[in-house]
């Protein structure tokens, strides 16, 4: 019987992620914040907005060790790492709403 429980909060717990529009990679604990960025784009009627979020910090040679970029209008756009991330100096995060939609997110890297 416990088996079955376990199995049915692992199944709620992947339904609800993939709900969810936010990213979240590695880890924040025991690590600064690097980067913080809050990028809001306005809806435009019958288009997609994208942005492409780009840390790059040539001062500093910190390992990333999390990235965080959570949708703030709980919208069904998406957000994905194109380059670099977690184990790199580096990260580009495409952040893209559905048609009709803006953007409101908030995006932290931690190193
Ligand atoms: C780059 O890294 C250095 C050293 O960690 C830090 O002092 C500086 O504020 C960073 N610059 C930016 C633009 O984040």
């Amino acid at each position: 019987m416990a088996s079955i429980a376990t199995f049915a909060l692992i199944l709620c717990v992947l339904f609800v992620n993939t709900q969810s529009s936010d990213l979240n990679v590695g880890t924040s604990l025991n690590s600064e914040l690097l980067y913080l960025e809050a990028v809001q784009l306005s809806s435009i009627p019958l288009k997609t907005r994208t942005k492409n979020v780009f840390y790059n910090n040539s001062t500093s040679t910190k390992i990333i060790k999390g990235i965080t970029a959570i949708d703030l209008a709980r919208s069904e756009a998406k957000a994905t790492i194109t380059a670099g991330g977690v184990g790199s100096t580096f990260a580009n995060i495409r952040l893209k709403s559905v048609r009709g939609s803006g953007l409101n997110y908030q995006i932290q890297i931690f190193g």
